[in-house]
């Protein structure tokens, strides 16, 4: 069995760290403009100006089910979808505003279609709900806050309440955690309590687990779903910690206690998490691979962004970079599933990330670079019963004899693999090694 201790979870976390990787799908009006989901704020656009996307807004071409089965395909065991992004705007039919989908020229509850098709798939369903809200009337403007630099900022901010808002959130997340059966993550974001306007600007400050009146709403969520998976970005530690757009380098720690934690790197396939059209910083075949084996490697979860068009679907760069984790993941996601870090007695060569079935049973071998002939493990020597490639199943032998041509001699305490000279047509080549 892993030797390793994680902090204890007050959701039932048991299936997510088995399945390792999810979809995060960011959908919303912003996907019209085009230019990523923060577009409100960095471009300070007005009401007037921003209801145009409601107005118009119509993905004709939105169809789940083929978001459930790309999925699938791509070996993603669970997927979360942005029921409200901080433009406020609601991809379900809520009775708390009319800034929702079933309003505009779609008609339609997107996340009931959402958490139907991903069901059917097999697949574990999760909400993103933003905490900050640029369109709610009570939403006290903030340094992120589209309105910030109105002239007549401070008197549009008159007379919010942000203890109404944290009202709206939790009939909100009561809706969502009662009117659409099972869900099994859901992903609050996020907090900055730290920030604070400057000069004239200073009454403009950031939010934490205090406005959000977090506590309550984390309570409320437990109530209505105890098993459910939650984040921490209430600022309230909750079940599972959420590095984004970088990879941690070790198994993610409580910041306080030192203890691992159960955590999940997200990450976007472009620069943006909503449809950029014109966002060219889309990440290779290979770096795809490697994030997610780099996670796993470290006892963690990857969740993968991507961000479908105004119409519905998710354009071609999106549907290449699942369709590379599926000709991967068709073959070698054992190294993934039920696996975590490798135990500290075995290190891994240069350019090689391991990683070990739950049960202790397997050790994986991913080869970043390919090596020549030859591959030492130390801690290896006298416990592989048997190896073999991942892909094929083609026989991997091992011995305990380290140098080269004259140079044979026994190996202190590695093991050795015997490679054939080409490398086999799979972009990260995995040995699969049965322990003794
Ligand atoms: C950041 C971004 C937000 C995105 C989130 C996903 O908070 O601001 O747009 O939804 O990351 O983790």
């Amino acid at each position: 069995m892993s030797s390793y201790v994680t902090k204890k979870t007050p959701g039932d976390t048991s299936w997510f760290v088995h399945d390792r990787f999810g979809m995060f799908i960011h959908f919303g009006l912003y996907a019209m403009p085009a230019r990523h989901e923060w577009v409100k704020n960095r471009e300070e656009t007005p009401e007037e100006v921003y209801e145009r996307y409601f107005t118009y807004f119509n993905p004709d071409l939105y169809d789940p089910r083929e978001w459930a089965k790309q999925a699938k395909a791509a070996g993603m065991k669970y997927a979360v979808l942005t029921t409200k992004h901080h433009e406020g705007f609601c991809l379900f039919d809520s009775q708390y505003t009319d800034y929702k989908s079933t309003n505009t020229p779609f008609g339609r509850d997107l996340v009931r279609e959402y958490v139907d098709a991903f069901r059917a798939e097999g697949l574990h369903v999760g909400f993103y709900y933003s905490l900050i809200d640029w369109h709610h009337p009570d939403f006290p403007i903030d340094p992120f806050h589209p309105r910030r630099d109105d002239p007549d900022a401070l008197e549009q901010n008159e007379g919010r309440d942000v203890h109404r808002y944290a009202e709206y959130m939790r009939n909100q997340v009561r809706e969502l955690l009662t009117n659409y059966g099972k869900i099994d993550i859901l992903w609050f974001d996020f907090s900055y309590s730290q920030l604070k306007g400057e000069g004239e600007k200073s009454w403009q400050v950031g939010k934490g687990k205090d406005d959000w009146e977090a506590e309550k709403l984390l309570a409320l969520a437990r109530e209505l779903q105890p098993h459910i998976i939650i984040d921490n970005r209430t600022e309230i530690d909750q079940d599972i910690w959420t590095p984004e757009q970088y990879q941690p380098t070790e198994w993610v720690r409580h910041p306080e206690t030192g203890e691992l934690v159960t955590w999940e790197a997200c990450q976007t396939f472009s620069g943006s998490w909503g449809y950029y059209r014109d966002e060219m910083t889309w990440k290779s075949p290979e770096m795809l691979l490697r994030m997610l084996i780099n996670t796993v490697a470290l006892g963690g979860n990857l969740i993968m962004n991507v961000g479908p068009t105004a119409r519905g679907y998710l354009d071609e760069r999106a549907q290449s970079a699942l369709q590379v984790y599926a000709d991967w993941m068709k073959y070698n996601s054992r190294s993934i599933y039920g696996c975590t870090m490798a135990e500290p007695e075995f290190t891994a060569p240069a350019d090689c990330r391991l990683t070990q079935s739950q049960d202790g049973k397997r050790l994986y071998l991913h080869l970043f670079a390919y090596p020549f002939l030859h591959l030492s493990v130390k801690g290896l020597k006298g416990k592989v019963k048997y190896a073999q490639f991942l892909h094929d199943g083609s026989e991997i032998l091992v011995d305990d004899q380290v140098g080269g041509f004259g140079t044979t001699q026994e190996s202190g305490d590695e093991a050795v693999f015997h490679l054939p000279a080409v490398k086999p047509n799979c972009l990260v080549p995995v040995i699969e090694v049965f322990l003794d």
